[in-house]
C-alpha cells in the first residue's frame, strides 16, 4: 500500500470547477464592492432554506452566535434556566452565559450519546427551565428527538435545536432542521457544508422568529437607523454566501461519501476492540464524524498506533461540560449519571471527510487491525 498518512479532515478535496468557480464569483463580488449584505445572501439563504426543507434561513457571523440569537428569539432573559446536554462542543454553554441565562447540564444517554426522554423529563421536573437546547452531535441525532420535541413544547420548555453537525441529518425522512422550533448551524470550514471562513445560520419556520432573528443579527435594526431592540452585528459575510452557495451544488455527492467511509469502517472494524457506533436506525445519519468507542485504558496506545502510522484522529469531546473549568460559577445545576464523561474517555474519531478514498479508509482499518494483533 503506498499510503503512508492520512489527515483527520482534508479541507482541500473540491470537486472538479468548485475552485473557479468560487474564485470567478469572488472576482465579480469584488468589482462590484459586494463584501456584505447584497443579492448573494439573499440567494444564499433561499437556497439553504431549500435544502433543508424549512421555511426561513438567516445566515449569521458563526454557529454560536446563531444559538444566541436563537435563544434571544425565543425570549430567553437574565437569569432564566436553560437546559444543554452535558456532552456537546463548548460552544452551546458559552452561548447560554453568553444571554445571560443560567446553564443546566443534562447528562446523555451511554448508548445513543445524545439526550433520551426520561432523563429529559427528570431534567424539566426538577429544574423548570425556561428553554432547552438539544443537541445533534456527530451528525446523528437523538432516538427521542420528536419525543423530546413534544413533551418540550406541552411543558412549556423553548427547544432551540444546535445542528451544528447535523446539515442532511434526517429522521423519518425529514431533515432535522425543518422539524424543529428554531434550529441553528455551524458552517465552520470542518463542518459538512463549510464555508470559506466562518458562518452560520438560524432555522425556522415561524414568521415572527425569523423576523426577530433578522433584527438581532443585524443591531437592533428595523430601520436603517431604527433600532428595536439591542441586538449586535452577525452578519454572514458574501464570499462565505457565495462558498456556501456554490457548496450546495454538491452537497448530495459530499454526504455519500461521507456516508460511505462510516460504512465503511463499521464493517471493517467489525470485532474489535475498538467499536464503530453509528446513528440510531430512527436516524439518517450524515457522515460528519465516524465515532468509536474503546476501553479508555486502551485508548493511548491505539492513538499512538495511529499517530506512529500518521493517521490523524479525534476525541470529540474529551470533557463534560460540567467539568470544564470555565463552567465553575455558571453551573446552575446538574444531572450527571457518568455517561458525558465516560463517552469523553472512551470515544475516539476516525479520519472522516467527503471523498476519503477507499485506498485511505483501508490504511486506517489495516493500521488498527495490526495494532490489536500486536
Ligand atoms: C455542536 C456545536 N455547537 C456550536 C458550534 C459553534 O459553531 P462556530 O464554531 O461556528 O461558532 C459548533 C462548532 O464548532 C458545534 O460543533
Amino acid at each position: 500500500m503506498s499510503i503512508k498518512q492520512v489527515p483527520f479532515i482534508a479541507l482541500n478535496r473540491f470537486e472538479a470547477g468548485f475552485r473557479e468557480s468560487f474564485l470567478n464569483g469572488v472576482t465579480g463580488l469584488f468589482d462590484k464592492t459586494q463584501f456584505v449584505g447584497g443579492p448573494i445572501v439573499a440567494e444564499t439563504e433561499l437556497e439553504l432554506a431549500k435544502y433543508t426543507r424549512t421555511k426561513f434561513a438567516i445566515g449569521c457571523a458563526n454557529g454560536t452566535d446563531a444559538i444566541q440569537i436563537a435563544l434571544r428569539a425565543v425570549g430567553v432573559e437574565k437569569n432564566d434556566k436553560v437546559l444543554l446536554p452535558d456532552m456537546t462542543f463548548w460552544a452551546t454553554f458559552e452561548a447560554v452565559v453568553n444571554v445571560g441565562a443560567n446553564p443546566v447540564t443534562v447528562d446523555v444517554n451511554r448508548t445513543s450519546c445524545h439526550w433520551d426522554i426520561e432523563t429529559f423529563k427528570q431534567a424539566v421536573t426538577q429544574f423548570k427551565p425556561k428553554a432547552a437546547i438539544m443537541v445533534h452531535l456527530y451528525g446523528w441525532a437523538s432516538p427521542d428527538t420528536l419525543e423530546i420535541r413534544k413533551y418540550a413544547q406541552e411543558n412549556g420548555v423553548l427547544l432551540i435545536e444546535d445542528g451544528a453537525q447535523c446539515f442532511g441529518t434526517e429522521i423519518k425522512g425529514e431533515s432535522v432542521y425543518s422539524g424543529a422550533l428554531i434550529a441553528t448551524t455551524s458552517f465552520y470550514p470542518a463542518k459538512v457544508l463549510g464555508a470559506s471562513g466562518d458562518a452560520g445560520a438560524i432555522f425556522t419556520n415561524d414568521s415572527q422568529l425569523s423576523s426577530k432573528c433578522r433584527i438581532l443579527i443585524n443591531h437592533g435594526r428595523t430601520e436603517h437607523y431604527s433600532h428595536g431592540m439591542i441586538g449586535w452585528n452577525s452578519r454572514i459575510g458574501a464570499y462565505e454566501s457565495l462558498f456556501l452557495k456554490l457548496s450546495l451544488q454538491h452537497i448530495d455527492a459530499r454526504l455519500e461519501s461521507r456516508r460511505n467511509a462510516v460504512k465503511y469502517y463499521a464493517e471493517a472494524l467489525r470485532g474489535l476492540p475498538l467499536i464503530p457506533v453509528l446513528a440510531d436506525p430512527k436516524v439518517r445519519e450524515n457522515g460528519y464524524c465516524a465515532v468509536a468507542m474503546i476501553d479508555p485504558n486502551d485508548r493511548p496506545t491505539l492513538i499512538q498506533a495511529l499517530k506512529s502510522a500518521g493517521i490523524g484522529y479525534g476525541t470529540i469531546y474529551p470533557g463534560a461540560m460540567s467539568m470544564q473549568a470555565g463552567a465553575q460559577g455558571h453551573l446552575a445545576g446538574k444531572i450527571d449519571h457518568g455517561n458525558a464523561h465516560y463517552i469523553s474517555q472512551a470515544v475516539l474519531n476516525l479520519p472522516c471527510f467527503a471523498y476519503i478514498s477507499k485506498e485511505e479508509l483501508a490504511y486506517v482499518c489495516q493500521t488498527v487491525r495490526a495494532h490489536f494483533k500486536n
